[in-house]
């Protein structure tokens, strides 16, 4: 039995990788926004270890999850599951004055595997779109560009696995992969997603606990259970460091212990 934590997991496929979860015997903390979602969430899952609350826009919300995640004991994996769409229709600046998608889907990643104590496994929830991602940090936060949400979604995604495959080599002693579900009909894939379902949340749970030795891999990235090519770029030690760095300097919080 695995302790395994999943962010953003009152809904879509982070609700799903711990219903699977739960099913397969493991104990899960599942993660809401707010109280309200974490009654949605209880409802869905009551078997569910513990729920923690907090808005992962902002940086005192994702430090509120971390420190709440953490308070629970220490988890054998976390899903960073949380995410917002590729449909976001304009730039929105949270109250640290970043761009929002870059803050839910990269810097709360970044900021809660910094603070929760380190378990065996980590995941990132990427996405295909990764491959079109741009990641020179040239405007992160999108004050110069002219918006394009699925430009800043393909970033986020390349970043998640740039994370990912940064940690797996700060941290050896931990396996760190990225992955993507598919394309599928949840909240943010919309009801026209072709991808199927059944499989969306098996690879993510897979990686988590699994003890199959092609689970108990590092630095990898994966579409249903398989090892993939992920962006050359998110293998580049530069790209990583200075996408380290940006986090760091954003949230004053280290990656290194
Ligand atoms: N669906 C796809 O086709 C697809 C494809 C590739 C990758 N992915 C990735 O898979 C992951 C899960 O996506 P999904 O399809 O399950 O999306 P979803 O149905 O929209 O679920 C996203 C989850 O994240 C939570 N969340 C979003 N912003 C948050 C915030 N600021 N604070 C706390 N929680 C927040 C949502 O909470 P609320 O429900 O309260 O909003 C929801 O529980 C994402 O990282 C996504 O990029 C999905």
């Amino acid at each position: 039995m695995s302790r395994v934590f999943i962010t953003g997991s009152a809904d879509g496929l982070g609700l799903m990788a711990g219903q699977l979860l739960a099913r397969q015997g493991h104990a899960v903390t599942l993660h809401a926004r707010n109280d309200r979602r974490a009654d949605d969430a209880r409802r869905a899952l009551p078997s569910a270890e513990a729920i923690v609350t907090g808005d992962l826009t902002t940086i005192a919300g994702m430090r509120q999850v971390a420190a709440a995640a953490d308070a629970t004991g220490r988890f054998d994996a976390v899903i960073h599951n949380a995410g917002i769409g590729y449909r976001e229709p304009r730039r929105v600046e949270t109250d640290d004055g970043l761009e929002h998608v870059f803050a839910v889907n990269v810097l709360a990643p970044y900021l809660l595997t910094a603070l929760i104590e380190p378990p065996a496994r980590l995941v990132y929830l990427s996405s295909g779109m990764h491959r079109g991602g741009r990641a020179d940090l040239a405007d992160p936060q999108w004050t110069r560009r002219p918006w394009d949400g699925a430009q800043a979604y393909s970033d986020s995604k390349l970043f998640d696995v740039v994370l990912a495959f940064a940690v797996a080599r700060l941290w050896p002693d931990v396996l760190s992969n990225a992955m993507t579900p598919g394309w599928v009909p949840t909240k943010m894939g919309g009801p026209g997603a072709p991808d199927d379902m059944s499989l969306a949340p098996v690879t993510q749970t897979w990686l988590a606990v699994s003890t199959a030795p092609e689970a108990m891999v590092s630095g990898e990235f994966f579409y249903h259970q398989k090892p993939r090519p992920a962006n050359p770029a998110a293998r580049d030690v530069t790209v990583q460091n200075r996408l380290v760095r940006y986090c760091a300097d954003l949230t004053s919080t280290e990656l290194d212990r």
